[in-house]
């Protein structure tokens, strides 16, 4: 069943074509690899998908909702949530901080007990705070929960983005670029990591990335991009074959 339909999906930034006439199914369950070389639209289509930026033509649907014109905090409600390509935390907060402000959509209290400081707003803070516990605790950074943000090793630093995006409950999470900077042991552990979600959580991913064997190992599909169009799509074996997807890779390569 797809949870994620793209008809004829295109962006433009001036004269250049950023996206480009993209048609795109993406099933429930799978992680689904999105390359291609640098600036080919990767990170674009990602800003699409969450409201960062509008389409210039096309249809995004998401489950039964047309996602188009919503605004980035309603697509995160809808169940879409996202880590950056450059790590977006809150750096000068400690981790569960960035973990509970990731809980957002759940919270229960109103603005009026907010302001006030009613008893529901405690107990409302009391469950998110021990609901990003224990969020924390399956990731393995409980231990670092008071720790700033910004003090943690780079790699922790990943993997406190992605606890943060799983925060918020969502049914599509999109990595972009989450090895990025990582040495070959943490990527070794990022992809145990991805493979631990898949398992754990009902949930959808779509993982932009440049490392290979990462993206060959762990997803159901791949979808390449190319100067914004989809070049090729399909299983890992057949993808990495295709004649189209070898000279976008290597004739770029070739002629740095
Ligand atoms: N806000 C913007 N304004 C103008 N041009 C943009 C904007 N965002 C992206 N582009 C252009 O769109 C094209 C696609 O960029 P995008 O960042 O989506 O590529 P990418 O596939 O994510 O590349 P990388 O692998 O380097 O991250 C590039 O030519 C880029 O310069
Ligand atoms: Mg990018």
């Amino acid at each position: 069943m797809a949870v994620l339909t793209i008809d004829n999906l295109s962006k433009s930034f001036g004269g250049i074509k950023a996206v480009s006439n993209i048609n795109m199914m993406i099933d429930k369950g799978d992680v689904v690899g999105l390359i291609g070389p640098n600036g080919a639209g990767k990170t674009t289509f990602f800003n699409l998908l969450t409201g960062m930026y509008t389409p210039t033509s096309g249809k995004i649907s998401f489950e039964d909702l047309h996602l188009n014109n919503l605004k980035p905090y309603k697509i995160t409600d809808y169940g879409i949530a996202r880590t950056f390509q450059n790590i977006r935390l809150f750096k000068n907060m400690t981790v569960i901080e960035n973990v509970t402000l990731g809980f957002h959509k759940n919270i229960k209290y109103g603005l009026l007990a907010s302001f006030f400081k009613l008893p529901s707003f405690y107990k409302e803070e009391k469950r998110v705070y021990s609901e990003a516990l224990e969020l924390l605790k399956k990731f393995n950074l409980d231990h670092k929960k008071d720790e700033l943000a910004k003090n943690l090793p780079y790699g922790e630093q990943r993997r406190l983005e992605i606890v943060r995006a799983l925060a918020s409950n969502p049914s599509l999470l999109l990595l972009d670029e989450p090895a990025a900077g990582m040495n070959p042991n943490e990527t070794r552990e990022l992809m145990e990591l991805i493979r631990w979600i898949k398992k754990n959580y009902e949930l959808t991913i779509i993982l932009i990335e440049h490392d290979m064997s990462l993206v060959m190992n762990i997803c159901d599909k791949i979808s390449v991009l190319d100067y914004g169009t989809l070049i090729a799509e399909g299983k890992p074996e057949v993808v990495r074959n295709n004649p189209r997807v070898i000279e976008a890779y290597l004739g770029r390569n070739a002629a740095c």
